[in-house]
C-alpha cells in the first residue's frame, strides 16, 4: 500500500492535528516526520481539548500505531510531559507510541541558545517559540547532534558533556542576557531520559517500508506549514525543517513513488505566529474578529495570531510545492456574519499584476490585489452536510477550487472531531 501525506499549506496552525485525528480511523499507522515541540496540534472530542507536541495526533485511537519519524527533534523534558498528560485518557502509549531511533534530541542548551540567539537578533528576531529546534537541527546538519539511538550506546553521556560544554561557550559568545541554571536542568533533563528509555525505539525507515509491503495503510503528520519550510518559506522567517511533501520522504524514509494522496489543509482565512511578512494581513477590526472568534492565540505559546484575507497567490504556491491531491478547508464558521470577504487572487510587484509567490513579499515589494466575494451569514458550526451550505459558502468552495484545480473534499466546520463535512 501507499503513504498518504497531510500538510499545513500556509504559516502552521491550520487545523492539522483535529483531521490527522479524524482520519486516523482509516490507517493502520500514522507518523509524525518533522518538526518538535514547535508544533501545538489541538484535537476536540467528547468535549475534552488536547494539545499534542511531538506525539503523532492518532494516539487517541484504540488501533494505529504512532511512529516518531527521524525527522522529528525531541525535547525529552517536553515529551515526557506529554506522556503524562495521557495518563489520565488512559492510552497504552508503550505499545502504540514507538519512536525512530534517528530522530535528533534537543538538549536544554539548544533552547538556551534559541533564547540566546533570538534575544542577539533585537528587532530581526524570528519570533521562534524558544523550544530549541532552529539549534537541534544547527546541530544535526553541522553532524553533531545526539540522535535517540545514541541512548542505547555507554558512550551517549560524554557526547552529551562535550556538546552541551560547546553551547555554553556558544552563549557567551552571543554576549546577551540568558540566565539559566544548567545543573538544574539537566536533572530534569536526565530524569525524563530515563522514562523516555522505557518506549520502543525503531529503525523507523525498516519499519515503515515493511508495513507498506505488508499492505498497511500510512498516514505522514506534517507540522508547521509550507509558508515556514526551511526552502519554500519565508526565509528567513521560517522554522528550521521540511515541512513539504518531500519532508515526509527524508523525515520518515519513504520513498516518493510510494506516495499517493497529499491532503492540504488551509483556514478560510489565514493566520501566522511570529515575525515575518505576510501581505494579506489586516490591522483593523476584521482582523481582531478573526482573532477573537476564531480563538486565534498559539496552542504553544498562547501568542496572538496575526489575521489576514485568505491568500490565494500564497495558497496555489503551497499546492505546486507538494503535489496537493485534495484540500481540506477549516474554520468557514469563523467567517459567519463578516459581510463580505475578500480572497487575494494576485499581487502587485512593483507596479506589475504578478500571480506566482516572488522571492521578496515584504510590504514595500508586494501589495495584494483582492477579488470580494459576499459573506454567508449561518452558523455553520451545526451543519452536517454539505446539502445544507448556505450559496454564499458554496460560491466560496466553487471559486477556491476552480482557481487552485483541486477538490475541496472536507469542510470543517467547528474545532470537535464530529463538525467535519465530506463533499
Ligand atoms: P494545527 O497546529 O494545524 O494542528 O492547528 P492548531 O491546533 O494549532 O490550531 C487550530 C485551532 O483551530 C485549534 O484551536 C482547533 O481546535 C481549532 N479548529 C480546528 N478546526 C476548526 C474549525 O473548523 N472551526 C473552528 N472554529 N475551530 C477549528
Ligand atoms: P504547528 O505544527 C505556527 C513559527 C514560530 C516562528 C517560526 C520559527 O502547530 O502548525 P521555531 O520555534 O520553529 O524556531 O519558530 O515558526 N512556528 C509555528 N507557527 N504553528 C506551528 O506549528 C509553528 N511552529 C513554529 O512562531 O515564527
Ligand atoms: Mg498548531
Amino acid at each position: 500500500m501507499a503513504v498518504d501525506l497531510l500538510l499545513g499549506l500556509q504559516w502552521g496552525d491550520e487545523g492539522k492535528g483535529k483531521i490527522v485525528d479524524v482520519l486516523t480511523k482509516d490507517y493502520d499507522i500514522i507518523a509524525r516526520f518533522q518538526g518538535g515541540p514547535n508544533a501545538g496540534h489541538t484535537l476536540e472530542f467528547d468535549g475534552i481539548k488536547h494539545v499534542l507536541r511531538t506525539i503523532p495526533s492518532g494516539i487517541f485511537h484504540k488501533k494505529a500505531i504512532n511512529v516518531i519519524g527521524n525527522g522529528v527533534v525531541i525535547d525529552p523534558v517536553v515529551f515526557i510531559k506529554e506522556l503524562e498528560g495521557l495518563d489520565q485518557f488512559n492510552i497504552d502509549y508503550k505499545a502504540k507510541l514507538i519512536i525512530s531511533r534517528k530522530a535528533h534530541l534537543i538538549l536544554p542548551t539548544h533552547r538556551l541558545l534559541d533564547a540566546a540567539s533570538e534575544a542577539s537578533k533585537g528587532k530581526a528576531k524570528i519570533g521562534s517559540t524558544l523550544k530549541g529546534i532552529g539549534p537541534t537541527y544547527m546541530d544535526k546538519t553541522g553532524r553533531n547532534g545526539i540522535r535517540v539511538g545514541d541512548l542505547e550506546l555507554d558512550s551517549w553521556k560524554e557526547k552529551y558533556r562535550n556538546l552541551a560544554d560547546k553551547h555554553e561557550a556558544m552563549i557567551k559568545f552571543y554576549n546577551v542576557d540568558v540566565q539559566y541554571d544548567l545543573e538544574e536542568m539537566e536533572v530534569e533533563f536526565f530524569e525524563a531520559i530515563k522514562l523516555l528509555k522505557e518506549l520502543t525505539f525503531i529503525d523507523s525507515e525498516e519499519y515503515l517500508n515493511q508495513a507498506i509491503k505488508e499492505g498497511k495503510t500510512i498516514l505522514a503528520e506534517g507540522a508547521q506549514g509550507s509558508l515556514l519550510d526551511i526552502d519554500f518559506g519565508t526565509y528567513p522567517f521560517v522554522t528550521s525543517s521540511n515541512t513539504t511533501a518531500a519532508g515526509a520522504c527524508t523525515g520518515l524514509g519513504i520513498a516518493p513513488n510510494k506516495v499517493k494522496e497529499v491532503y492540504g489543509i488551509f483556514k478560510a482565512y489565514t493566520t501566522r505566529v511570529g515575525s515575518g511578512p505576510f501581505p494579506t494581513e489586516l490591522f483593523d477590526e476584521v482582523a481582531s474578529n478573526m482573532a477573537k472568534v476564531g480563538h486565534e492565540f498559539g496552542a504553544v505559546t498562547g501568542r496572538p495570531r496575526r489575521c489576514g484575507w485568505l491568500d490565494l497567490v500564497a495558497l496555489k504556491y503551497a499546492c505546486q510545492v507538494n503535489g496537493v491531491t485534495q484540500l481540506n478547508m477549516m474554520k468557514g464558521d469563523v467567517l459567519s456574519g463578516f459581510g463580505s470577504l475578500k480572497v487575494c487572487t494576485s499581487y502587485n510587484y512593483k507596479g506589475k499584476a504578478i500571480s506566482h509567490l516572488p522571492y521578496n513579499i515584504e510590504p514595500e515589494n508586494v501589495t495584494p490585489i483582492y477579488t470580494e466575494f459576499p459573506c454567508w451569514k449561518e452558523d455553520l458550526t451545526k451543519m452536517t452536510s454539505p446539502s445544507q451550505f448556505p450559496k454564499e459558502l458554496n460560491e466560496y468552495i466553487d471559486f477556491l477550487e476552480k482557481e487552485l484545480e483541486i477538490p475541496i473534499k472536507i469542510v470543517s466546520v467547528g474545532p470537535d472531531r464530529k463538525q467535519t463535512i465530506n463533499r
